[in-house]
């Protein structure tokens, strides 16, 4: 058991970190976002309920703990005020539960219309989330950016609903810690997205990795006890770039239908009977219904903007490089529940560029596009692992799965996700959680 917890995403983003954020977030007292925008989003499942947010930590919906989104986020102030109100028609006390650092940069109407993917090729070109989070970004390091502090002091409905939830954040947590209090740092986008380490210029314009909760709410690295990587049991990317272990193309899935859309337009039966087709194909080699099956199972379309998101199989090479880059302590395995009835389930184990193996994760763009995958094939299993509780209770194909994921990557799973419910979720190793 640890004090203070760092969570950071391992892939490409939306590997269910709210989730684990949220269920973790029982034994925390404190939470820090410390990076992004609104370019995230997170589901939390609570019961029957399920809460969207893009800004506010998930552990907002825990009540008597403390909020904090540090200065190394970017923050659109009516985006905020919104989920604020939100959460205030809830009944839930902001003012007490909530706080937001002075030094956290605003993102201002003049950041989103650069940022519009429909006018902005540079935009189009990354598939950015269009929320003005790189142009706010680039304002920060040219030294042109206004802080929260600073925003505050203006005479709008947004600014005077934000003044009293503005303080010097790193003070707070500074204090909470000396206190013994337990605080968890909830990483939003993920390894692969980090400006500085991830596939650029395929990538956000923050640092979402370990290295950036630090400076991203001024807290020492003597401090922090644990790293977990949060991993889906395969991969997903929104929007372009590199994508070594990809199924199907990626015009392929942008002209998919959304399963929104198949959901209004086809009756159950005729969902169900696409979801056998689909499944059938996925068994009988065929790539793109692989993929397509993850996506299906898997609800891989955007918190954020909806779009179908590219699914793979898990890159245990991207996985090294993520353990790598932000030391981490113990891997999290979410979505298991995802791959049920694939007849075999595949791990990338190295890659193959211009007909030479490379067995780590390369930083040259060109070479990250050319990597093909070298995989390692595994049995699927048919049950429904949804209900289960206990590791020792998962199909014995489900434990072997799992296990050569720690295998190859050399760092044991705490927990694994069987389904997107607090209750779904199985404790495996305790040693490096809060
Ligand atoms: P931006 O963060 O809006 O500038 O987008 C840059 C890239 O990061 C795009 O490819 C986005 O799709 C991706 N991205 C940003 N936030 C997320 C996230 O929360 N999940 C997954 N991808 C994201």
């Amino acid at each position: 058991m640890v004090q203070t917890l760092i969570i950071v995403g391992g892939q490409w983003g939306d590997e269910g970190k709210g989730k684990i954020v949220d269920f973790l977030t029982e034994k925390a007292d404190v939470i820090v976002r410390f990076a992004g925008g609104n370019n995230a989003g997170h589901t939390v499942v609570v019961g029957e309920k399920t809460y969207k947010f893009h800004l506010i930590p998930s552990g907002i919906i825990h009540k008597g703990k403390l909020n904090i989104i540090s200065n190394g986020t970017v923050l659109d102030p009516d985006v905020l005020v919104s989920e604020i109100k939100t959460l205030e028609n809830m009944d839930f006390d902001i003012g007490k539960s909530l706080i937001i650092s002075s030094s956290a940069h605003t993102i201002l109407e003049k950041h989103r219309v650069e940022d519009n993917p429909e006018k902005n090729p540079e935009s189009k070109k990354i598939g950015t989330t269009g929320r003005g989070i790189g142009p706010c970004y680039k304002d920060k390091i040219a030294r042109t950016g206004i802080r929260m502090g600073d925003y505050v002091t203006k005479n709008t409905a947004s600014a005077q609903k934000l003044r009293p939830l503005i303080q010097d954040t790193y003070i707070i947590i500074d204090t909470a810690y000396k206190k013994g209090k337990k605080i968890l740092f909830e990483g939003a986008q993920g390894t692969l997205l980090d400006i500085d380490h991830g596939t650029y210029p395929y990538v956000t314009s923050s640092n979402p990795t370990a290295g950036g909760a630090l400076t991203g709410s001024g807290f020492g690295p003597t401090k922090i006890d644990s790293v977990i990587g949060i991993f889906k049991a395969y991969i997903t990317r929104v929007g372009e770039g590199p994508f070594p272990t990809e199924l199907g193309t990626y015009n392929q899935t942008k002209n998919e239908d959304s399963i929104y859309d198949l959901k209004k337009e086809l009756s159950d039966e005729a969902f169900t009977r696409l979801n056998r087709k689909v499944t059938s194909a996925a068994n009988n080699d065929d790539e793109y219904s692989q993929g397509r099956l993850l996506r299906m199972q898997g609800f891989e379309y955007g918190t954020t903007t909806g779009r179908p998101r590219r699914t793979g199989w898990f890159d245990a090479v991207a996985a090294k490089y993520a353990i790598a880059i932000n030391g981490l302590s113990s891997l999290v395995i979410t979505k298991v529940d995802v791959l049920n009835h694939l007849k075999e389930i595949k791990i990338c184990i190295g890659y193959e560029v211009d007909g030479k193996k490379l067995d780590h994760f390369p930083l040259d763009t060109e070479q990250q596009e050319k990597a093909k995958p070298i995989y390692t094939s595994m049995p699927g299993w048919d049950d429904d692992i949804t209900q289960i509780t206990s590791f020792k209770d998962l199909p014995k194909n489900a434990q072997d799965y799992l296990e050569k994921i720690e295998e190859i990557c050399k760092v044991p799973i705490s927990i694994v996700s069987v389904g997107p419910k607090r209750s779904q979720t199985i404790i495996k190793d305790k040693e490096t959680l809060l």
